[in-house]
């Protein structure tokens, strides 16, 4: 048998034609002396019914026939009776009466149901992934994806880009997430890691005269998972030569652009709104602010200067902040119920209280109101700008810690209260980074984004920690979907950031000699990005998770349940390897 058509493609312009379908039972309704089955592929869903006379050994088969068996019939379209048409499929004007069918492969019953969208345990998707990925959305996730890669393509080549594959086996680096280790049988003792992005080699193209590379990659992680990560991700890595950051942000603007009006259907408004580092935490609290709402971040903490009230005291004592956020007519609405759990909530992040203010008809109230003074209170109404029934949301920590927790309990407030607008897509350049912070942990300096970014030019010869980094990330709608810098791409200014890192000249060289020499024989200048490709793959699906975009993820403990990876193996292959595992 030959296959004429997919089961989705069998509409009412092929009455008449006899046609060979084939795929799987997606229902089947015996209806005694006449068996109807709807038989799916990738394509959609098509009625095929059995009778003896249509065809009588058909007919003996689909008495066997059960769900998501394989099967292929032959028969002539026709038209549905009136009245048992179906709106809702394209295929639903039709019916093919079989006349031939061949049973292909039987099948266990499913672990959960295909032809019904019932909520199933993420554990049982993921084992019997191929099931899961039966279903049209996640088909439909899949074919986005596919789509995205050859706009992509398409783009870059259009602008003149070379698509370069980086090694997967490369060397370990100190700066970063931790790495994924693979041990070297030749070499024993030592290790290959796989990439966390292919960013020395990109530059190092640059060196090379490559001029514009890009490259869909893979990189590899291994760091906490959360909704919007996995161990291994793919990357859209981009880097030019001879160009400044307007150059890359406008280029890259056109392809972001041109995915959501391909891919998505929906017009960006360009320019893309740009906001510095500083304005967008102090404002949002993160450095990847969802933009589709206000619901600012305001400070407090001249007003509550003269307080009485411990937290706020002890951290404006500190050098902390207080700050807050209002959230409109809430007063009432917001008991005393829903604000411990909101509690509950930031102290998940870290924080150790929060405060609420209400304004009445009598006055700005508050459990804690006794520890100001009228003055304070009403410069609190003021500041916010309060009306009868709103609420104020407080917190007193380190600038870091109210940042993180406001803007933590913004985001999940504006989702909650209705104040995103979930169908808009909003993205907005955060530029302006700070080139390095001070980890109290490591007690040195740590480059924010990498050691490899440029300082901004006016900023060359200030103290390191005031330095800001030549860098940008592209958030849409709260999620960082991108980013990347101007490089460093003479020696000394290379040389000189490994120092602020506190590497000494020697461990600069052992670890990134390779990099310092290519410096020293002609580097371009030159910048780049790289997009996560699966996050822009979430927004173009609308999809809530990552897993949803990916065919075979991991869990959010970094495991494939399918394969069972990561599994223990053969002590013949470790000790080829030379290697003792210690799992106590
Ligand atoms: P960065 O580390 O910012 O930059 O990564 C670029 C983008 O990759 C995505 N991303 C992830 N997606 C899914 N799971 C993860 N675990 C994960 N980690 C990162 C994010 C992020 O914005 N070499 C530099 C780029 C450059 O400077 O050109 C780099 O890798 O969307």
């Amino acid at each position: 048998m030959k296959r004429s058509y997919y089961c989705g493609e069998v509409t009412a312009a092929k009455v008449g034609e006899t046609v060979t379908l084939m795929g799987w039972v997606h229902r089947r309704r015996d209806h005694g002396g006449l068996i109807f089955v709807d038989l799916r592929d990738r394509e959609g869903i098509v009625q095929v019914l059995f009778g003896p006379e249509h065809g009588a050994d058909a007919y003996e088969n689909a008495k066997r026939v059960r769900p998501e068996y394989v099967v292929a019939v032959t028969g002539q379209v026709r038209r549905r009776p009136p009245g048992t048409e179906n709106v809702h499929l394209k295929t639903g004007e039709v019916e093919v009466p079989v006349t031939h069918a061949v049973i292909y492969n039987e099948a266990r019953t499913p672990v959960f149901p295909l032809d019904e969208e019932r909520p199933v345990s993420e554990e049982l998707r993921l084992t019997y992934r191929y099931l899961d990925l039966r279903r049209p959305l996640l088909q439909g996730n899949l074919r986005i994806r596919h789509r995205t890669y050859q706009v992509v393509r398409a783009f870059f080549d259009r602008h003149g880009f070379i698509e370069v594959e980086t090694p997967v086996l490369t060397r370990a680096t100190p700066e970063g997430a931790r790495d994924y280790l693979v041990p070297a049988r030749i070499y024993p003792g030592h290790f290959f890691a796989l990439p966390q992005s292919p960013q020395l080699f990109k530059q190092l193209l640059m060196v090379a005269g490559l001029d514009r590379y890009f490259q869909v990659v893979k990189c590899f992680r291994d760091e906490d998972l959360r909704a919007d990560r996995q161990p291994e991700f793919t990357q859209i890595d981009v880097e030019m030569s001879f160009v400044d950051r307007e150059d890359v942000l406008a280029l890259m603007e056109e392809l972001i652009a041109l995915l959501f009006r391909e891919v998505k259907g929906v017009t960006l408004d360009r320019p893309f709104p740009r906001l510095p580092y500083h304005e967008a935490v102090a404002r949002y609290g993160l450095d990847h602010p969802d933009i589709r709402f206000d619901m600012f971040l305001v400070d407090i903490s001249d007003v509550c200067q003269g307080t009485t009230f411990r937290p706020f005291a002890d951290a404006l004592a500190g050098g902390g902040q207080v700050k807050g956020i209002k959230v409109k007519g809430k007063a009432e609405a917001f008991s005393r119920k829903v604000i411990d759990e909101l509690i509950e909530f930031v102290k998940g992040f870290g924080a150790k209280g929060l405060t609420p203010f209400r304004m009445t008809r009598k006055g700005l109230e508050s459990p804690v109101a006794k520890f100001f003074d009228p003055g304070a209170l009403q410069g609190v109404i003021r500041r916010f700008e309060l009306e009868e029934g709103d609420l104020v949301l407080a917190i007193g920590d380190s600038p870091r810690g109210v940042a993180e927790t406001l803007g933590r309990l913004r985001v999940k407030l504006g989702h909650e209260l209705g104040l995103v607008e979930e169908t808009l897509i909003r993205p907005v350049w955060i530029t302006d980074f700070p080139l390095v912070e001070y980890s109290e942990e490591e007690k040195r300096y740590v480059a924010v984004h990498h050691p490899f970014t440029a300082p901004q030019e006016e900023d060359r010869g200030k103290p390191p920690g005031e330095m800001r980094a030549n860098a940008y990330d592209l958030v849409i709608n709260g999620q960082e979907v991108g980013g990347g810098s101007i490089r460093n791409h003479n020696l000394q200014d290379q040389q000189k950031m490994f120092d602020v890192l506190g590497f000494t000249p020697e461990e600069a060289r052992e670890q990134f000699g390779f990099l310092l020499d290519a410096l020293e024989f002609g580097a371009p200048p030159h910048g780049g990005i790289a997009f996560g490709f699966d996050r822009l793959i979430m927004l173009l699906t609308g999809a809530e998770s990552i897993r949803d975009v990916i065919a075979f993820p991991k869990t959010q403990r970094a495991q494939c349940l399918m394969t069972g990876a990561p599994a223990a193996v053969d002590p013949r292959q470790l000790k080829e390897l030379r290697l003792k595992p210690d799992v106590s």
